[in-house]
Order: structure tokens, then sequence, then C-alpha cells
């Protein structure tokens, strides 16, 4: 294919505005798969991703697209719409000439559609904004139609109408793929081409996907990651349609995967440039900024002897995920890893992938945010609430300034939420006739707990919400810390405001008694501000042993208590004398 005939786009959206399902259709309407391999959202590949319909990893797709002016090579970017993911979507429009801007039609703009659609434009990207599932019988197409002539100034004839489940429209949307989307250019004679993604893969290696933007790649070539300095050989270049297929060469314009058969798992990272050994390019692309990781948890194996193998799972995913963080640690839970993560989702996803994809039980601590405290003579970060110094000059915590769009009638809500949460607004503006959007400066450590939750059931769903990191603030912080059975459980310490540390204290404690199990001694659990306790309740012993309680009896009956007891140990751990399930450590997240 030549440089005319190729388009690179991806898909952006809030959540659940029906990205995979359109890009489904795509795929479907220019027959990419066969019948036999149909599989609900072919793009959506991780088991967890399927289960939870939501897409976590950007997929890089190519197809063929015949018209009568000539055959189009179509190289589709899915990218996920969640929060938790933006640097995923960026990395995904710096491959990308043009995106499809999908909105559902029932529910207009949201915060995600801007905050993903500002993305793009900064990548200069051309936008063709989608009405989707106008099926619906809620759809409301003049108001959404609205909304996006007032976002993006276009004519309300270049919004094209669809839906993604009857595939409604879909031909219309190939064809202004084709028609409106540039087609990729290149300037350079040397090789250059930006690692967008990267993941291992137990059989093959390290798989890079990989943007050409200069010369070409070929089997056999021996290249070079310009900012890793390392050199390998291409043992496969090709792409995906949507399986794997091997291909002679990648040329400038296009997106497909390498292979390098690398034993160092570190060499090809996201952001580096690759170039041919032979005739190398001077200048590598522009990379990537580095996402910054704004929830840490520490992360242990409920055995003892798995630390090394977490190391290794650790390691591998990271390779899939630069933003994660992670670095020894050491506390009352015995060997594990402080980790850096996104966001809470993130920070689910990634334990639930390190469990299912390596095979490892773990726990992880209570979650905290990064705090900067000012000492005499240096400037400590905290990420773990136990490290937090006795004394200290101040602590300054993360800000975010959030988008919040919904319903006007849902407006008070919303500021009395935010107003809980220590928010000061910043701005307030009509989109549209009916629907508002607001702007506030949160701290994190307020929105990284329940805070979508409570936005969603304040306002019956209607409100999205969105933020963008906008830098640390002085505030009167201090430490709560949990005794249990006498021994300070360093995991499930919080950092908290004065003004509510007694009332995340009490709730905390009460909270901690529902989910700690019964032991066969009597479980005091306390909460403390320095040497003052400020809360406490008692989780009552055993009266009988429960399995003596069942011999002679029913057999069955026995086993499943038995059962129950082993699937509940699995994200248990024993801390001093006492153990104590994952729910608890995860619990001043919801008081
Ligand atoms: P994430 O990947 O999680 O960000 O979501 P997404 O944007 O990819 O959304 P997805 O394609 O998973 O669609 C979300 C839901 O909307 C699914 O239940 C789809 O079946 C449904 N859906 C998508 N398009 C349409 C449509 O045109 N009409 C109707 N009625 N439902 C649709």
């Amino acid at each position: 294919s030549t440089l005319e005939n190729i388009r690179n786009f991806c898909i952006i959206a809030h959540i659940d505005h029906g990205k995979s399902t359109l890009a489904d259709r795509l795929l479907d309407a220019t027959h990419a798969v066969a019948e036999r391999d149909r599989m609900d959202q072919i793009l959506d590949t991780m088991d967890i991703e399927r289960e939870r319909g939501i897409t976590i990893k950007a997929q890089a797709v190519r197809v063929l697209y015949p018209r009568e002016d000539g055959e189009y090579n179509l190289n589709l970017i899915d990218t996920p719409g969640h929060v938790d993911f933006a640097y995923e979507v960026s990395r995904a429009i710096a491959a990308c000439e043009g995106a499809l801007l999908v909105v559902d039609a029932s529910q207009g703009i949201q915060a995600q559609t801007l905050a993903n659609l500002y993305l793009a434009m900064e990548h200069d990207l051309e936008i063709i904004p989608i009405l989707n599932k106008i099926d619906l019988p809620m759809a409301d197409v003049p108001a959404a139609t609205e909304e996006l002539v007032e976002l993006l100034g276009v004519d309300p004839d270049d919004i094209i109408k669809i839906s993604a489940k009857t595939g409604q429209g879909v031909p219309e949307v190939l064809d202004a793929i084709v028609d409106r989307v540039p087609h990729p250019e290149t300037t350079e004679e040397e090789t250059r081409g930006l690692v967008f993604d990267s993941y291992y893969d137990p059989y093959r290696g390290v798989v890079s996907l990989v943007r050409l933007v200069d010369g070409e790649l070929k089997k056999g070539d021996e290249v070079k990651a310009m900012r890793a300095d390392e050199r390998f050989e291409l043992l496969e270049v090709g792409c995906y349609s949507p399986k794997p297929t091997a291909l002679p060469s990648l040329r400038a314009g296009e997106v497909g995967y390498v292979i390098a058969g690398l034993k160092d798992i570190e060499a090809l990272r996201v952001g580096d440039t690759v170039t041919r050994v032979a005739q190398p390019a001077e200048k590598a692309l522009p990379g990537y900024a580095q996402a910054l990781p704004t929830v840490f948890s520490g992360l242990y194996p409920t055995e003892g002897d798995d630390f090394e193998r977490l190391r290794d799972a650790l390691s591998k995913l990271q390779l899939n995920d630069a933003s994660l963080f992670f670095e020894p640690e050491n506390s009352k839970m015995g060997f594990g890893f402080r980790c850096g993560f996104l966001g809470l989702l993130h920070m689910e996803i990634v334990q639930e992938r390190l469990e299912r994809e390596f095979d490892l039980d773990l726990i992880a601590s209570s979650p905290s945010a990064r705090y900067e405290v000012v000492m005499e003579d240096e400037v400590r970060i905290v990420t773990n609430p136990s490290d937090l110094p006795e004394a200290y000059l101040e602590i300054r915590e993360p800000v975010v300034r959030a988008t919040l769009i919904g319903p006007k009638e849902y407006v008070g809500q919303v500021m009395s939420l935010c107003h809980e949460r220590r928010g000061v607004q910043v701005g307030m503006e009509y989109i549209s006739s009916r629907r508002v959007q607001l702007t506030y400066d949160l701290p994190l450590a307020e929105i990284i707990t329940d805070f979508f939750d409570a936005l969603k059931s304040r306002t019956k769903g209607y409100a999205s919400f969105d933020y963008d990191f906008k830098g640390y603030e002085v505030s009167d912080l201090v430490k709560v810390e949990v005794i249990v059975s006498g021994d300070i459980v360093d995991a499930l310490s919080i950092i908290v405001h004065r003004d509510k540390a007694y009332y995340r204290g009490r709730a905390l404690v009460e909270k901690l008694k529902e989910l700690i199990p019964r032991q066969q001694f009597e479980v005091p659990i306390q909460a403390a501000m320095g040497k003052r306790v400020i809360a406490r309740e008692t989780v009552r012993a055993y009266r009988k042993d429960v399995i003596a309680k069942c011999y002679g009896g029913d057999i069955t009956r026995k086993r499943k208590l038995l059962e129950k007891q082993k699937a509940g140990k699995r994200r248990m751990k024993q801390v001093g004398s006492v153990e104590i399930p994952q729910e608890a450590f995860l619990a001043a997240l919801k008081l």
C-alpha cells in the first residue's frame, strides 16, 4: 500500500458510549473476522476486560477497505475510556492522524468525552464527530447535536448518526475515515518507529506495537532502541488483522508489531524509537511524558516465600504498563512492594492481573496519596502513611482540577458533594440549555475514595467527572493509626484532614469490626492519633470450634464449611496474631 491509501485512526469516547461495539462493527463491515472466530468484542482480548466489559489496553487492528477509488488500509487503534487510563489514550493518539469522537446520543457529552477530545486536539488529529445509539428510545439526537456543534464548531451535517448495535450508519463512518482523515506523511529516509505499546508474551517474548513514521522495518533487520541504546534482531514483523499476521515488512505510515525476542524485558520500552543499525536515524521521535502514579499501596504475597515471584511478575507487567511503579517495602505484613497506580481502578486491575496471569495471592494495604512533607533540611516524599514523621514544618497534598458535567437540576447536589470533599469552585458554565459543566479544585485524597460512587448516587448516574493533576497545596493533615490486638497495623494507617480525623477514625474502626472475622480470642480494635486513642471496638471471640460442631454431622456441610474457609483465606493476611481480610485494608475508602 502507498501512503495515500493508509489511514491511522482511533476511537475516543466517554466510558460505555460504544467504542468497542463500533470497533467490532467496523471489523464486520470489512469482513476482517472469519465467522467462526467471532466473539463479542473482539478487541478486548484480556479476560478481565471481557468480564468487566471495559477496555484496558489499547489495541491496533488493520483492516482492508476496498472502494471504487482504490483499496484502503485502515489501522484502528482502540483506546480505553476510564479516567485511570488516560495515558493509554494519549499514546494511541500519537500514532494516529484522525479520531472518531463517539458520543452516546442518549447521554450527550460527558467528562471523558472532553478529556479525550482535548488530548486529540493537542495532537492535531482530525476529529470525526459521531452520535451513537440512535436506536435507543431515550436518544435525543437534536440535543446531543446541539452540544457537539457548540463544542466543536462543526456543521451539524458533519456529525454522523449511527447505531453501532444495528450497524446503521457504519458505512458512512468508513467513508468518512477515508475522506476526512489525512493520510500519513513521511519526511526522513532513515527508519524511525514509535513504540506505542508493548507486552510480554510467554511464547514469543516481548511484542511491541509500532507506528512506523519513516523508513521500513523487515524481518531479520538489526535494529536499535534509540533511548535505551540497545541493539537486537527482528525475529518477526506483522500486523493484527485481527489475529497476528506476519508481513515481509512494515513501512512508513503503517502500524504493526515487531518481535525482537528479547530476553531483557527492559529493552524496548513504550515511547522509545526503533531505528535500523545499518542506517540509523539521527534524532529519536518525541516519546511520551511519563504517567505519574497518584495512588500508592503495598502489595504483599499472602505466602511469604512468593516475594521473588512477585518481583518478576511486576517487572513483566510493567513492560505492558509503563505507569506502574514499584519498589521493595518491608512492614508488619512482611516483605512486599510499595506500588504506585494511576487510580483505584488501575490498582484493582493490577492486583487482579498479577493474581490471574502470574498465579499469585496478594493483599493490598490501605491506599494512600503522595504527600510532600517539609522538614527543617529536606522535603520528604511520603506514599505510605506509616512513614509520616512525627514532627515537620508542613505537609502538602496533591490537588486536582476536576471537570463535572451533569443536568442542571443536579448542580446543587454536585456542589454540596464537592464542598464536603474540601473542594473549591473554580468555574461553572452551560454546555447546552440543559446541562452544566462545573470546575472544582479538589484534594486528590478526597476523590480516590468513594467520590465517584457518591457522585453517581446523588445525581442518579447523570453526572460524569474527570480530572487533571494541578499541584501540591499545604494542608492540615494528620495520621490516624489502627491498633489491632495491641499492635499498630501499619498497612491500615491513613492520612486525613485534621477536621475529619475523629469522624474517620470512628467510622474506620466500626467498619473494621464488621470486616475482621472472629478469631479464637477477643480482638480489640482502636484508632489513634499520636498517643491518643480516638475510637475503640471489639471483635468478640468464637464461642466454640466451628469444625468440632460439625463432627458426626452432615459431611457435605463440613466440606462446604472448609471450602468456604479456604476461599476466604485467599485474600487474608496474618498480621501479628490476627488474620485480616483484603476488604479491611480497603475499608478506609468507603467510610
Ligand atoms: P469501554 O471500553 O468500557 O470504555 O466502553 P465502550 O465505549 O467500548 O462501550 P461498549 O462498546 O462496550 O458499549 C457499552 C454498552 O452500550 C454495551 O452494552 C453495548 O452493547 C451498548 N451499545 C453500544 N452501541 C450501541 C448502540 O448503538 N445502541 C445500543 N442500543 N446499545 C449500544
